[in-house]
């Protein structure tokens, strides 16, 4: 690599760091493909724990594999006794990102494959972390609200369980399969920020939950997956009285971003959002929330039509705009909106450690090591003069 290419202040856009094997996005197009299937056949066709299988082990499982694979995650429907504890001791207002950065890594603490190093045991980890993310965020909203957990229910789906700790009620089958899609819409995405992370962490060759926790780290920021909850926040204090074009030139004027839409790879509608605009229409007809949805629909046009005006034509919306509402409509509080954003996308994070970790699509892995212009203080090589403390005045 030729030691001066400088690329400062792109964010890396453009510039190509890795081969992947496991997903692909033509931003032109709209095109997202996890290991060569269309995210529309996925979305359409497949369960989350297929997708979540298909990241993890690089093919569609067999029905076999898939059962197996299912009774791993079942096997891991449970969280250790002390970890409750510990969240009950956690301030109330915590926000739930936070709760699930700072218990991830406890959750290492208790893995006992931990300190094995091939293959299969990082995906043993993946297949625990996958299957417990969504326990640790239903036990928090029940314990900030003053209700004890509840035990998972073997019967039901990933997704349906997932709402039944969360409401204590087991939700209708087409709610449960609404949700299983958004997990399989949101389950990787290539390089983006929250993934880079947990590749960055990876290179060093610390263990696959202090990548994940780095991942969320990164997810949690408000131009990333913190992106929906903020969607979901812009909706309800717009109101129904708002004049929505007048709001959003004002917003534009004054520098703000409208959330959940534009993108860094997409210049065209991110196919993601196509399905969760549909979803979200069907769920306003059966929740009586046709209000809402229209909002949603007048802010993507008063901004579509805005962003034209200044010649921003690619700015649509993306994942995040229509996921916000569809959420809202099950039900879902605002601020887990970005941690099932996390259930989700623990399928592509732990993939792509794992694929950094044994150097799966490149030969010769490398540990992340870019460069920064130096430009603070300089006194030349030899270094400014030390002040003892004691002569150094306020
Ligand atoms: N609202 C208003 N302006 C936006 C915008 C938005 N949602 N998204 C991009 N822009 C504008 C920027 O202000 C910038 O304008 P400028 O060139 O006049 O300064 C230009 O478009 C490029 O934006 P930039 O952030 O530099 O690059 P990007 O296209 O890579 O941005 C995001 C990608 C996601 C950071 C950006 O679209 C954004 O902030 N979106 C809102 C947050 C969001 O929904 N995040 C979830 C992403 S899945």
């Amino acid at each position: 690599m030729a030691e001066n290419v400088n690329i400062k202040n792109t964010g890396l856009r453009g510039v190509t760091v890795a081969d992947t094997k496991i997903s692909f996005i033509d931003g032109g197009q709209g095109i997202l493909i996890y290991r060569g299937y269309r995210i529309e056949d996925l979305a359409e066709k497949a369960s989350y724990m297929e997708v979540a299988s298909l990241l993890l082990n690089g093919t569609l499982p067999s029905q076999k594999e898939l059962a197996r694979f299912e009774s791993e995650v079942l096997a891991s429907r449970n969280l250790p006794d002390p970890l409750y504890d510990a969240l009950k001791t956690f301030p109330k207002k915590a926000d739930p990102m936070d709760v699930l950065q700072a218990t991830v890594p406890a959750l290492a603490m208790w893995d006992p494959d931990l300190l094995e190093e091939g293959r299969n045991a990082n995906v043993h980890m993946a297949t625990r972390l996958l299957a417990r993310l969504p326990l640790l965020m239903a036990a928090w909203d029940r314990i900030r609200k003053g209700l004890e957990p509840l035990t998972p229910d073997d019967s039901l789906s990933h997704a349906a369980n997932f709402l039944w700790l969360l409401n204590g009620k087991r939700p209708s089958p087409s709610v449960a399969k609404d949700l299983d899609t958004c997990l399989v819409l949101h389950a990787d995405h290539t390089f983006n920020a929250s993934t880079f992370a947990c590749r960055q962490v990876a290179s060093t060759r610390a263990h696959l939950y202090a990548g994940v926790a780095a991942g969320i780290g990164a997810l949690s920021g408000s131009l990333h997956g913190g992106a929906n909850t903020r969607v979901m926040k812009m909706l309800l204090e717009l109101g129904s009285e708002e004049d929505i074009p007048s709001w959003v030139k004002a917003r534009l004027d004054s520098g703000e971003r409208i959330m959940g839409m534009g993108h860094a790879v997409y210049k065209t509608m991110d196919p993601r959002a196509k399905y969760l605009k549909e979803m979200g229409s069907r769920l306003a007809e059966e929740t009586g929330q046709k209000g809402l949805y229209q909002r949603s629909l007048d802010v993507e046009r008063a901004a579509g039509q805005e962003f034209a005006k200044r010649g921003k034509t690619e700015i649509k919306p993306n994942v995040d705009f229509y996921s916000a509402p569809v959420y809202y409509m099950m039900g879902i509080p605002l601020d887990l909106m970005t941690p099932i954003f996390a259930m989700s996308r623990i399928a592509g994070w732990t993939a792509h450690i794992i694929e950094e970790k044994f150097g799966e699509a490149q030969e010769k892995p490398a540990l992340y090591r870019p460069k920064a212009e130096y430009v603070g203080a300089y006194c030349g090589l030899m270094g400014c003069e030390y002040a003892p403390l004691d002569v150094r005045k306020d």
